[in-house]
């Protein structure tokens, strides 16, 4: 599936008729602290989304939530009118709270009006990608995509949305949202340390699903360990470096969104992430999880 020219280390991916770059964007990190209001460096922040484009990136996740609203903003700020090449993929599903909580937003109706909030915001009239994102802060719960899944699949059938993804999903949710509608992608907690989507993943990339990793270098708190260091250290190449080469060697149906809010740390994991990991290497990463 690499029909898009790309020099970005993993190639491409296509999702639908979405090909984008295995390496990604997120831009979670780009609000302001706990993802809650603007960013401390506008300008920059700008810049960062900019640069990930010029670089080649095709692929931005974002949600309405970040803020609320502000990367989206920001995207629209700083790349609208957006290539023809470029993809963004958005997620539904929670409100925000003063406290900067993440309450579920998953009514027919929250459905409804996240998805002419994403439109807006971002400036488009028809939305690349949205995930329906279940569960909370902590993790996954074990409700029914039924409601929510079966709306957006009634407004990708009005023309609002080309495709649709779960996102924070179990197996079970996966597979439900699958009997409503197509999905393209399931995108979840994975990285070096947190592997419990292993067999999800395998199952998903035999289907040509994309698995798109989020918390790829450990989120809030980057990913820290002894083996990860001696392996980067043997490379000479930085941990996240490592971390995302990893993944993209996981599966070829991974897709990468690492975040950051710096214009150098952009340029040292697209030119970090295409680092070959030998069976040794990978054998020792192996232990981290
Ligand atoms: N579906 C969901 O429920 C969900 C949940 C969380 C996130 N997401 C999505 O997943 C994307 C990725 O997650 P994330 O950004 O939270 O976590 P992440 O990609 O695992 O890690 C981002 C953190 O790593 C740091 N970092 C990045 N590159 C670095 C480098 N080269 N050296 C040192 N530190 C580096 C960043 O700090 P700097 O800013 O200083 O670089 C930031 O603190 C988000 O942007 C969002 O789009 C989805």
């Amino acid at each position: 599936m690499n029909d898009l020219p790309t020099t970005l280390p993993g190639g491409a991916w296509t999702m639908g008729d979405l090909t984008v770059t295995r390496f990604g964007y997120g831009a979670m990190q780009l609000a302001g602290p706990g993802v809650m209001g603007p960013p401390a460096d506008h300008d920059g922040a700008l810049a960062v989304l900019r640069e990930a484009v010029d670089l080649g990136i095709t692929h931005i996740d974002t949600s309405d939530a970040y803020g609320p609203h502000v990367t989206n903003r920001l995207i629209r700020e700083a790349l609208h009118p957006y290539p023809g090449s470029l993809h963004i993929a958005t997620k539904v599903g929670a409100n925000r709270d003063e406290q900067g909580g993440w309450p579920p937003a998953r009514t027919a109706e929250d459905m409804r009006r996240a998805v002419r909030d994403n439109l807006e915001t971002l400036g488009v009239d028809v939305l690349d990608l949205v995930n329906l994102r279940l569960g909370d802060a902590q993790g996954t719960l074990p409700e029914s995509v039924a409601e929510p899944f079966e709306t957006l699949a009634e407004l990708q059938q009005q023309g609002l949305i080309r495709h649709l993804g779960v996102s924070n999903a179990t197996p079970e949710q996966v597979a439900e949202a699958q009997a409503i509608a197509p999905i393209v992608c399931v995108q979840n907690l994975y990285n070096l340390a947190y592997r419990q989507d292993d067999e999800l993943i395998d199952q998903l990339a035999a289907q040509g699903i994309a698995y798109v990793p989020f918390f790829p270098l450990g989120g809030f708190s980057p990913l820290q360990s002894a083996a990860l260091s001696a392996v980067a250290t043997r490379l000479e190449a930085a941990p996240m470096s490592v971390a995302l080469a990893w993944l993209l060697q996981r599966s070829p149906n991974i897709l990468l969104i690492p975040g950051t809010s710096s214009v150098a740390h952009l340029r040292e994991n697209v030119a970090g992430a295409g680092l070959t990991l030998s069976a040794d290497d990978l054998a020792e990463l192996e232990k981290i999880a």
